[in-house]
């Protein structure tokens, strides 16, 4: 059933982060809440705050005694999970380390890091290149494709289900049950059937390997121990199932991002081509400007934070992305820089969880800039009324029809 919610009329005290509005253009927003009320309130969904500048989106992500996560990061969360560790009979263990404090968190992240380190992340790149190749080919061949569907959304899954041992041909079938969990807030049902049948999926694909373990992530975490025991299978199903969701959505929409840019900016277009020695201030930048995810806190007790009386239970939205365009911080920040110097940009967050797979989001948006631009370094949207984004927890295009010009 979906439930439509009226337009907004007061940003201040009464945003919704899933309008249309917002979704489509939320810079000048933000740059408005700034002045008159940097940190805004709503009502809706069941009632959140969002800070917009800087200096408090990464103060609140500091401070995890104030501010916890095993409390709740979800946006909108869905069959409670993201709503509070235990609170989802489906992932009993949550979503760590992104959805736990220390200790949970503590190791639970030491588990990932390994296997997102340069070293790890520099092998994925033949297979990522391989895959980048042979999607620009079946475009250039065309003169015109979706650089979103066809493209940039094509990829992190594909990355991702190699790294974890889920097979290609589930490759669509996965994008379309993340999408279910992440982008229709107003459509609860097709929220509840994506998380169904991602932990279904995820509990055989567990008994699996508990059968006949390989050497797949899946079978490492089912034999990974903390203080001399295994760490159990509903850790095991809510790690992969973060991985799943937080390695899919957030690198397609920075790739699609990215790629609408290249395609609405030809002067950065093509220094870009002629100058590949700023590619990477260029990935940063792109990173910063289009800033995909905000994530959650839920508050355990009241709380004043900047006078505003935050009361047990409220969300604050960690408005990554507004924070990323702060001109406080950022001189011009609405301007695409592609040799910007200081960029301590917060695309992958602050604090104790920052983006544990930031080394492989890094990695794919280059290699698909790089593969992209090869073979088409000239290309321009058909159709602007025809390019649409996604907003919420994670925000980029969904569609980009482009020609090779
Ligand atoms: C451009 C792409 C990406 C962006 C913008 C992004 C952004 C973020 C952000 C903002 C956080 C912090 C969440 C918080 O503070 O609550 C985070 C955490 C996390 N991300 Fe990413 N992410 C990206 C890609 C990936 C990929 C490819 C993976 C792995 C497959 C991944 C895995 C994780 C994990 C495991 C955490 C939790 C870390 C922790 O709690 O210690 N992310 N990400």
């Amino acid at each position: 059933m979906t439930n439509q919610t009226p337009p907004v009329q007061n940003w201040a005290t009464d945003y919704d982060i899933f309008d249309p509005a917002y979704v489509t253009d939320p810079y000048g927003i933000w740059a408005e809440l700034r002045e008159v009320c940097p940190i805004a309130h709503t009502d809706r969904w069941g009632g959140s705050w969002l800070p917009t500048r800087y200096a408090d989106v990464t103060e609140i992500a500091r401070d995890i005694e104030r501010f916890p996560s095993a409390n709740g990061i979800s946006v909108v969360p869905v069959l409670g999970i993201g709503d509070s560790a235990g609170a989802s009979p489906l992932l009993t263990a949550g979503l760590p380390p992104i959805s736990a404090d220390p200790p949970l968190h503590t190791w639970t992240r030491r588990l990932i890091l390994p296997t997102m380190s340069p070293a790890r992340v520099a092998e994925y790149e033949v297979f990522t290149r391989e895959l980048c190749r042979r999607l620009v080919d079946e475009i250039a061949a065309n003169g015109a494709g979706d650089a979103a569907a066809g493209y940039a959304q094509q990829i992190p899954v594909r990355v991702i289900g190699h790294i974890l041992g889920v097979p290609e041909s589930m490759s669509s079938t996965f994008t379309g049950w993340v999408r279910d969990v992440l982008e229709f807030a107003h459509d609860e049902e097709r929220r509840r059937g994506g998380v169904i049948a991602l932990v279904t999926y995820l509990q055989g694909a567990v008994e699996q390997r508990l059968a006949n373990p390989c050497d797949d992530f899946i079978s490492e975490l089912l034999q990974a121990e903390n203080e001399g025991e295994t760490i159990g299978v509903p850790v095991v199903m809510g790690m992969c199932a973060l991985l799943l969701i937080a390695g899919v959505d957030t690198t397609w929409s920075s790739i699609g991002s990215t790629m609408w840019h290249l395609a609405t900016h030809p002067e950065d277009r093509r220094r870009l081509v002629a100058e590949p020695e700023l590619m990477p201030t260029a990935i940063e930048e792109f990173l910063r400007a289009y800033s995909p995810v905000t994530m959650a806190r839920r508050l355990s007790e009241d709380q004043e934070f900047q006078g505003c009386p935050m009361k047990a239970g409220d969300r604050i939205l960690m408005n990554f992305p507004a924070a990323n365009r702060d001109p406080e911080v950022f001189p011009d920040p609405d301007t695409v820089v592609l040799d910007r110097l200081h960029n301590r940009h917060v695309a992958f967050g602050a604090g104790i969880h920052r983006c544990a797979g930031s080394n492989l989001a890094r990695m794919e948006i280059r290699v698909a800039v790089e593969e992209w631009l090869a073979q088409i370094p000239d290309f321009e949207v058909t159709d602007a009324s025809l390019v649409t984004w996604a907003g919420g927890q994670v925000r980029g295009p969904r569609s980009i029809p482009v020609r090779v010009i």
